[in-house]
């Protein structure tokens, strides 16, 4: 099967990428190279530089490439920045989707896997959240990944098309290899964040130890990126079998504070890093951690890295050599 990846230079469209080719697809990558790196973009891949927006551009790679499937990673994924500048993930997020799916039904390509998110629920009020429990996206980012699937869904209603939508939660690690891993610019996510700081002696900030949970601080579901790259593959198949279009949460089961994740986070570093408690960050829900139930069920995904210290160790392999 010939799979066109969009977004495949960045963080889970690359891992998705590699879990690809060594699982014998043929990889085409379409990334305009704004947020992801060319360092990233796997050696066996056929990769085009640009961008979805431009209608001539993704058509001619479709007509080109006789694409099969499409997995879609193109998009923004800043939650603070979409409160600052919603239109520019109005216009990256749905408006590239708007053109891809006219270029996906002038080029019959009947399925599509893309990257939805947690932020679809805003603040759940059931633990573990189902696929099915209420939408009510606190933030830009959120609101443009529902509207997405919303598009999918009446899309694929009128044609031939089926689509998996993927809500991860948060996604973490990096390759075992080593040779990719999460590179955002500027970063602001937890594990990360934490590993630099232990790497470069910073302190490092706990945005607000004031909720309800087991410790005051947000409680999240921590799933490795390559475990997420795998379910996008069994989606795939799911599709190939002729299924129908679903949606499936993603992620571990199991909530981890972010002062556990410090914690865990020193240890794998056999040092300690100074900490500061700051106020709370603007749209932080106390705890979200998904029932994958449905992906363990429909798609037969099983995550492989359940320890979060194991996640963490494969993250700071990747920060301490990383070359992009
Ligand atoms: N945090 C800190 N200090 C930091 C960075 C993060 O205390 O330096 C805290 C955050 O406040 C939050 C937790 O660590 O409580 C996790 O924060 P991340 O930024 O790593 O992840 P989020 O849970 O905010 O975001 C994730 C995904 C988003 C998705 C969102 C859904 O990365 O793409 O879940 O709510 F939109």
């Amino acid at each position: 099967m010939k799979v066109l990846v969009l977004g495949g230079a960045g963080y889970i469209g690359s891992h998705t990428v590699y879990e690809l080719i060594d699982k014998g697809y043929d990889v085409v990558i379409v990334d305009n190279l704004s947020t992801g790196h060319i360092e990233a973009v796997h050696k066996d891949a056929k990769f085009y530089k640009g961008d979805i927006r431009d209608k001539e551009f993704l058509n001619n790679v479709l007509k080109t490439e006789k694409i099969d499937a499409v997995i879609h990673f193109a998009a923004n994924s800043l939650v603070a920045e979409s409160m600052t500048n919603p239109l520019k993930y109005y216009d990256n997020n749905l408006c590239g989707t708007k053109v891809l799916l006219d270029a996906m039904v002038e080029n019959n390509i009947d399925k599509i896997v893309f990257s939805s998110t947690a932020a679809v629920y805003g603040n759940p009020k059931n633990i573990p959240i189902l696929e099915d429990d209420e939408t009510k996206p606190l933030n830009t980012y959120g609101e443009t990944k529902l509207s997405m699937e919303k598009m999918f869904k009446w899309v694929s209603n009128a044609y031939n098309m089926r689509y998996v939508s993927l809500r991860y939660f948060n996604a973490c690690g990096a390759h075992i290899s080593g040779k990719i891993g999460e590179a955002h610019n500027p970063e602001s996510h937890l594990i990360p964040t934490v590993l630099k700081s232990l790497i470069s002696d910073n302190t490092i900030k706990i945005f607000g130890d004031d909720y309800n949970t087991k410790d005051g601080t947000c409680v999240r579901d921590y799933i490795h990126v390559t475990d997420l790259a795998n379910a996008h593959i069994l989606a795939l198949e799911y599709l190939a079998k002729g299924n129908e279009s679903n949606i499936f949460n993603l992620g571990n089961g199991v909530g981890f504070s972010v002062k556990e994740i410090i914690d865990a986070s020193e240890k794998v570093a056999g040092k300690e890093v100074p900490v500061e408690v700051t106020k709370r960050r603007v749209g932080d829900p106390d705890t979200l951690i998904a029932s994958s139930a449905k992906a363990k069920e429909l798609l037969g995904w099983k995550p492989e890295f359940t320890d979060v210290s194991k996640i963490i160790e494969t993250a700071y392999k990747w920060h301490k050599n990383n070359r992009f």
